[in-house]
């Protein structure tokens, strides 16, 4: 079964294809599917930014499409950046000076209120047109030092109490198993299991 991944994130697509890892169904991005255009991200939630990319790709290349649109929430600044991470100091600043400035925001804001949350929305389109929405967070805090290695964007300042480690330290698989993307992938792979089934019989 091929899934158009309606996203030009390479970090989101390899995540993806590390987190389903099963030889039935083939992630193609919608670049290698041939739409190479930016999608505009208007809405005001997730969930609302996942329908667009979404519904922006199905109404040009048909077939069956999934979108993710996600970002890091942090409750001392009402959910800032959250649909506006990627946006965040500028589309194109490298992650190193994004953290700086989301630090530097929080300046004021004593440690211990740098809670937050991982947000990951999915919006999946059938190949009959239908709509599911998926929607899933993973708390934490941030911190004042980049740790860690693995992961993209926030992950090196991204920590988590019960495991003592930023999301960046953490073992790619374990990331996988535990993050906003992968629950919220994890739920989607189950309700397309019947899809699946029908597929292999086509
Ligand atoms: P989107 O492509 O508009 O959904 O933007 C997602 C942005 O949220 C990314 O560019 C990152 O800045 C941030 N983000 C989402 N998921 C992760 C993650 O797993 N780790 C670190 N940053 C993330």
């Amino acid at each position: 079964m091929k899934i158009i991944i309606a996203s030009h994130n390479k970090d989101k697509i390899r995540e993806f294809r590390e987190i389903i890892g099963d030889p039935r169904i083939q992630l193609i991005s919608m670049r290698e599917a041939g739409f190479t255009e930016v999608i505009p991200e208007p809405g005001h939630s997730y969930a609302e930014n996942a329908e667009i990319k979404a519904r922006t790709v199905f109404e040009a290349l048909g077939g069956r499409v999934l979108a993710d649109d996600s970002g890091l929430s942090v409750d001392a600044l009402g959910g800032y950046p959250g649909i506006y991470s990627a946006r965040f100091a500028g589309e194109h600043t490298a992650y190193r000076e994004k953290c700086e400035r989301l630090w530097a925001l929080l300046s004021n804001v004593p440690e211990e209120n740098w809670t937050a949350a991982f947000h990951c929305a999915l919006c999946y389109i059938d190949s009959s047109g239908r709509l599911h929405h998926y929607e899933r967070q993973v708390p934490g805090r941030i911190i004042r030092e980049r740790r860690g290695e693995n992961g993209f964007g926030y992950d090196p300042i991204f920590y988590l109490e019960d495991r003592g480690l930023t999301n960046a330290e953490l073992p790619s698989a374990e990331k996988n198993a535990r993050s906003h993307r992968g629950l919220a992938l994890l739920d989607w792979y189950r309700d397309i299991e019947q899809e699946l089934s029908s597929d292999q019989e086509e």
